[in-house]
């Protein structure tokens, strides 16, 4: 479908903490990138983002360093905003949810699904706190997790073990807002029946097989356990008042307000818009949300995939007129030196920090973190990759083709184009070339493959520094004029249309270049041409795009890193004596045809649900490059099933078929069991290890 117009949205980052590289990796980047070459098109784009400053992040922030709610969002918002705007993520608009308008709009959008009796009311029992007289958010709550005996699990969620609970479900449960044991009463919340709504939400995801396979997989997840009504209220005092009688001391649950937050911040957006320019006085901010010709794309990570795929269209459905998320390119986890980021154990690089460590430096990180982004599965950011991929590609690579052309411009034709002369076979097979990259550019962009289509911007410099290297112009500077002319010229057109497509990816070092080459406002249409700079045009004074990155450097990150990680390990328990008493004992020999017998393969896991009445088992559907083929494991107490798809996974894919609770299991996964008896995958770390390569 030929759509008008755009409507892209980046999930809006909870202010409660600094930005760190996960989050740029996860979404904004992306995001970023695809606006950008939309902008470079021409097309009718708004880019909408903004603060979450709702939800129990942010009262719990408050709680700890003992100020307002109101305070902690101040004080992120504004770090966030401009963190980004640093880093050139060109929102339309940075808004925020605890603004009016955005609580009129989300005031709106409940009163209107209350009138057409959407809600299903309900009468619940929840912890309620005597001493703090309140209710008690999930987070609240603290207990022993019954699945591994931690102590100190959640009310949603034992950080220990993984399990997803529920708040009665903790052992000895106790409120964190004053230590006392809650007691259960009753109170009246609005759900939201997603369960009465399978059937509109299961014909919404059909229409969207397209989407990336960790997305559609984990939809498909959600769908087959079988969706349950959810609340959209919650006993807090922080948020937006739920607008309906018998409703005092609730507030929206911000899983229904912050999503609202996209259509809000487009209202202030167009407002905006229409006050600082008379020509737009009829732009109407429904156009981006109502009309079937604007399309609609959620850029989000993947905790975030079952509000964006099931929730928020399942509130639209219900509201009417809305246009549903046509695409929703969630990317998967970025880790850091091998470990999970994590701000509670300083796990991060922070990107504010980053930009004092090193000024000047934004598109760097752009590049890293977009050429090693988690499209696909999760990955890793090391400080050494870093390094070497500023070393060897920006610099070594597109800086250094940039900078020799311009730097002989100079030197031969004092920064003059020169006009080419008869071009050989060999140049016009390189102008052929230079023309194919705008178009496979174009196509990863439009697939979201932001990864694919950077690898061709940085293969299109390395084809201009080929034929730099090839046609060594320094050496015919004084013999064959005509030549160096051509080579000159050639080289010079490469870089204009450089200055263009690197745009999306590198804005800084793009208006850098646009600069160096005095040549400014092309569009992505421009780059079918090698013609952009005209003989007689004057250059701007050459200069290096890039910098080396030194050892010391690096090594101080590294430094930052190891003591971070000092820190948190003085601050653990330390293992009991036993632990290593506890592992199993080893297995007698076996002889090599013994282990050559098993053929295990790298897979991924493309679904995965749990098996009725059963506590432990999840079946699961792995693309083993050979196949696709259903395995049963008992991992369930260990994984909920929506966070694992795309998981790798090594899987002995030669196990007889063995008939587990009525299915057919077709291999084992391997597991690597703790002296705790906890799971945990095992799994190829590089990035090229396929499905159904061979673990030997
Ligand atoms: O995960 C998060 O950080 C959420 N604050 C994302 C919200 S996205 C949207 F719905 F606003
Ligand atoms: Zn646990």
């Amino acid at each position: 479908m030929n759509y008008k117009r755009h409507t892209v949205t980046a999930a809006l980052p909870y202010a409660n903490g600094p930005l760190h590289i996960g989050h740029l990796a996860g979404c904004y980047l992306p995001a970023d990138i695809y606006v950008r070459y939309l902008r470079l098109k021409g097309d009718d784009v708004i880019f909408i983002c903004g603060s979450d400053e709702h939800g129990v992040p942010i009262t719990i922030k408050a709680k700890k360093e003992g100020i307002t709610p109101q305070q902690v969002v101040d004080k992120y918002h504004k770090l966030m905003g401009d963190t980004f705007s640093d880093f050139g993520i060109s929102f339309d608009i940075y808004s925020r949810t605890s603004g009016k308008v955005h609580h009129e709009t989300a005031s709106d959008f409940f009163k209107t699904l209350y009138a057409k009796q959407i809600f299903r009311e309900e009468v619940t029992e929840q912890y309620y706190d005597e001493k703090a007289k309140q209710f008690l958010a999930d987070r609240y709550i603290v207990g022993t997790c019954p699945k591994c005996g931690n102590e100190n699990a959640y009310g949603d969620q034992c950080e220990k073990c993984g399990t997803s609970l529920s708040p009665t479900e903790l052992i000895n449960p106790r409120s964190t807002l004053s230590g006392e044991k809650p007691v259960l009463k009753k109170t009246k919340n609005w759900f939201l029946p997603l369960d009465k709504m399978q059937p509109d939400i299961e014909r919404y995801i059909e229409t969207h097989k397209d989407w990336k396979t960790n997305v559609y997989g984990q939809c498909k997840s959600w769908l087959n356990q079988g969706l349950q009504a959810r609340a959209m209220t919650r006993d807090l005092d922080w948020g937006v008042k739920v607008p309906v009688e018998g409703a005092e001391g609730k507030v929206l649950y911000v899983w229904f307000d912050a999503p609202i937050g996209y259509i809000s911040a487009t209202k202030e957006l167009v407002e905006e818009k229409r006050k600082s320019n008379p020509q737009s006085k009829t732009l109407d901010w429904t156009l981006y949300w109502k009309d079937k010709e604007t399309r609609l794309v959620h850029f989000i990570g993947k905790d975030n995939i079952v509000f964006h795929c099931i929730i928020f269209p399942a509130m639209l459905m219900a509201h009417g007129n809305y246009i549903l998320p046509d695409n929703v390119p969630a990317n998967e986890f970025l880790n850091l030196e091998g470990d999970k980021i994590s701000t509670s154990r300083n796990w991060a690089v922070w990107l504010h920090e980053y930009l004092i460590d090193f000024k000047n430096k934004q598109d760097v990180l752009r590049y890293v973190l977009c050429s090693n982004a988690p499209e696909t599965k999760d990955n890793d950011f090391t400080w050494k990759d870093f390094q070497a991929k500023n070393n060897n590609e920006l610099v070594a690579i597109l800086g250094n083709f940039v900078n020799r052309t311009l730097v002989l411009t100079e030197k031969y034709y004092n920064g003059i184009v020169p006009e080419a002369d008869t071009l050989t076979n060999n140049d016009l097979a390189l102008l052929d070339e230079i023309l194919q990259f705008p178009k496979k550019i174009s196509s990863s962009l439009d697939a979201f493959r932001f990864r694919e289509a950077l690898a061709e911007l940085m293969n299109m410099a390395r084809a201009g520094n080929k034929y730099l290297a090839d046609n060594e112009p320094w050496k015919m500077a004084s013999t064959n004029d005509a030549r160096v002319r051509t080579v000159m010229n050639i080289s010079l057109q490469i870089a204009a249309n450089l200055t263009v497509l690197m745009e999306p990816f590198l804005p800084h070092s793009a208006k850098k270049l646009s600069t160096l080459l005095n040549l400014h406002n092309l569009k992505w249409s421009d780059t079918n041409r090698t013609d952009l700079l005209k003989p007689g045009h004057k250059l701007g004074k050459a200069e290096l795009l890039y910098d080396k990155i030194e050892d010391i450097e690096i090594e101080k990150q590294i430094q930052k890193l190891i003591d971070s990680k000092k820190m948190n390990d003085s601050q653990m328990p330390q293992p009991a004596a036993d632990a290593q008493a506890a592992l199993q004992q080893p297995k007698p020999d076996i002889t090599f045809d013994d282990f050559s017998k098993m053929d295990i393969r790298v897979g991924t896991i493309v679904e995965a649900e749990r098996v009725p009445k059963t506590d432990k088992l999840l079946k699961l559907t792995i693309d083993t490059g050979i196949d696709r083929r259903t395995v049963v494991s008992g991992i369930a107490g260990f994984y909920n099933p929506e966070n694992i798809i795309g998981q790798k996974v090594s899987l002995l894919v030669n196990l007889a078929p063995r008939t587990i609770k009525g299915i057919t299991s077709q291999g084992m996964i391997l597991m690597a069991e703790n002296s705790n008896g906890e799971l945990s995958f095992v799994s190829p770390t590089k990035q090229n290890s396929n499905n159904g390569s061979v673990i030997k």
